[in-house]
């Protein structure tokens, strides 16, 4: 029998018990002390982990003087304030309510720290990934972790800290690295999940996202057909609930407010409910912004007054937070996030910037097409992991951004190929453009369409054909999003281009969509109208980068936290009209 040494299967249970139950524990410690025989068998479990080349490289101090924790917490709260400085918003708010450390709760506190050196220069494996020691280390906190939850004992990690700072409280030698600081107590309670989910903060990814078969991207359980994300997110995508949208028409009626007084915002809060599929839906916060950043092979043919470095330069300042978007984004409370999907420029990786490049640059779609299938294929599922991904870090509302040089004319075809709008109605000045060369923008597009003759239907061949690496990324973003039923705001013409795509692919799409704006581009009034979108605020805004649907971001706050907060005539006692 191949499964002869498998545990009875109680045994079993009680591994997978323990795994599945294991806690970050922050709340709820008891005073009492933890028994030096239960200790020590935590940290003999410990110290059984595995190690690179056998080398232990852990240590474990145990601390419970009250004068060093009240220290050490002192460090912490230093750089849990500091962190909360730099967050937006709704996040600072949520953070706020979070516990992220008991270090004065707990009797115990262990410190697990990693000696990168020991063993010399012969240690099996570390040789070539010198990471293998701290791997190690963590393995350790692992085993005490779990062993620690089968004594009934909680465990909290803490890792606000400066690691030179700890390191001197605890008279740690220079060669020794603190890998994790743990506190350690009984405690009233576990939590059947983790305390970040319950709060909010974050989710859960499924497991079927973070399994791989044979290459990275074949999404899929053993046993099962590996997964096609964008196939799973437009079958995902459903009608909104007709149920939750009367509830909301009903509540908006009973208001203490004359009917209708509130004009499109009752609409965008009813929408908000169908969507959700509750009345009233949760608060569209915290939000995010995804600025997709892509180069055109199209700026060739003399589209645009600027350098095709210009796409590289913003990015550089929207990572550093000099840019309109991070004005908007820090006055709305969001947060910003920036995609390389395909800038033709190497990219120095720094916090903020998810590098997802397809490739340096679109190709010019007047001699062939911008791009491949596949690629236009990886630009939509880098998308649709983006969404997801910023939706399982917390995010409940989605704000599409872009930047990229001539990105107006790639748009301007899409919309062309998706309704069947004339170039000469749907083409605009994109940043401001001479005559002459307007003309020959209408005259570029033209040329494209003609060479391709796009077929709606065939929406990723559209993408391919005629669209930027941001368009299809776009198109996925908005898909993930409306799969997971969070709203997207969608910015101008670029954002109204890609959300064409993203219908063509998934009708219902469009009811995630809220348009934040109507920006001067006259294609993208076509866009709107064909996708049945009212935007929100028209100021003759042209900037791209998400700036206009920012805007519309406290409109669409407002318009939920009215129907879930305004007191009905009926509770408020307030009498309705006769
Ligand atoms: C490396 C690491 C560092 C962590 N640092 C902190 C921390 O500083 N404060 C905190 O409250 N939780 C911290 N945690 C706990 C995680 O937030 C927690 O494990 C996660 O939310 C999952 O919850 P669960 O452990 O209950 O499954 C840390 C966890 C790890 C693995």
């Amino acid at each position: 029998m191949p499964d002869g040494h498998r545990y009875p299967a109680e045994q079993r249970d009680a591994v997978y018990r323990v795994i599945a139950e294991r806690r970050d524990v922050r709340r709820g410690f008891l005073p009492d002390p933890v028994p030096a025989d239960v200790l020590g068998r935590v940290l003999a479990a410990a110290h059984q982990a595995p190690s690179v080349g056998f080398s232990q490289p852990w240590d474990f101090i145990v601390i419970t003087d009250r004068a060093r924790r009240e220290r050490i917490a002192a460090l912490a709260r230093r750089h849990r304030d500091e962190f909360a400085a730099d967050l937006p918003g709704a996040r600072a708010r949520a953070f706020d309510r979070l516990k992220i450390e008991s270090i004065l709760d707990t009797p115990v506190n262990i410190v697990v720290s990693c000696d990168r050196t020991r063993g010399g220069r012969h240690t099996l494996g570390r040789h070539v990934q010198p990471r293998t020691a701290d791997f190690s280390s963590v393995l350790a906190v692992a085993n005490l972790w779990l062993a620690a939850r089968a004594e009934g004992l909680g465990v909290g990690w803490v890792s606000f800290f400066d690691q030179r700072e700890l390191a001197a409280e605890l008279g740690l030698p220079a060669h020794l690295e603190v890998i994790a600081y743990l506190c350690v107590g009984y405690v009233t309670d576990f939590a059947t999940e983790p305390e970040l989910a319950i709060a909010g903060w974050a989710r859960r990814r499924p497991v079927s996202w973070a399994v791989h078969a044979e290459e990275f991207g074949r999404r899929g359980l053993p046993g099962e057909e590996p997964v096609d994300p964008l196939a799973e997110v437009t079958a995902a995508i459903g009608p909104p609930d007709a149920a939750a949208m009367t509830a909301a028409r009903e509540r908006q009626d009973r208001m203490t407010k004359p009917r209708g007084s509130l004009g499109v915002l009752e609409e965008v809060s009813v929408r908000l409910a169908g969507l959700a599929g509750s009345c009233p839906p949760p608060l569209p916060e915290p939000a995010c912004v995804a600025i997709f950043a892509a180069d055109h092979g199209v700026h060739a043919q003399g589209v645009s007054p600027w350098p095709q470095e210009v796409t590289a330069q913003m990015v550089a300042n929207f990572l550093a937070g000099g840019a309109v978007v991070n004005a908007f984004a820090a006055q709305a409370g969001a947060e910003v996030t920036v995609v390389d999907i395909g800038v033709a420029a190497e990219l120095d990786p720094v916090p903020g910037l998810l590098p997802r490049k397809i490739a340096p640059g679109t190709a010019d779609f007047t001699a062939g097409p911008a791009m491949t299938r596949e690629q236009a294929t990886a630009a939509l599922t880098a998308g649709i992991e983006i969404a997801r991904d910023l939706v399982a870090a917390g995010n409940r509302c989605l704000i599409t951004g872009d930047m990229g040089i001539a990105n107006t004319t790639a748009s301007a075809a899409l919309i062309c190929a998706f309704t069947g709008a004339d170039p000469a109605g749907a083409t605009g000045r994109g940043t401001g453009i001479d005559a002459l060369t307007y003309a020959r923008k209408i005259e570029v597009i033209c040329r494209g369409l003609e060479l391709h003759r796009p077929d709606p239907a065939d929406p990723t061949g559209v993408l391919a054909a005629l669209g930027g690496f941001e368009h299809a990324a776009l198109a996925g973003f908005i898909l993930g999003a409306a799969a997971l039923r969070v709203p997207v705001i969608l910015d101008g013409v670029i954002a109204g281009a890609a959300a064409l795509a993203a219908a063509a692919l998934a009708p219902d799409v469009v009811a995630a969509c809220f348009a934040g704006h109507r920006s001067a581009e006259p294609g993208h009034a076509i866009a709107l109208e064909y996708l049945g979108l009212r935007p929100l605020v028209d100021l003759g805004l042209r900037l791209g980068e998400g700036t206009g649907a920012l805007l519309a971001l406290p409109l669409i706050q407002s318009a939920a936290r009215a129907l879930r907060d305004v007191a009905t005539f009926d509770s408020a006692g307030v009498s309705d009209k006769l």
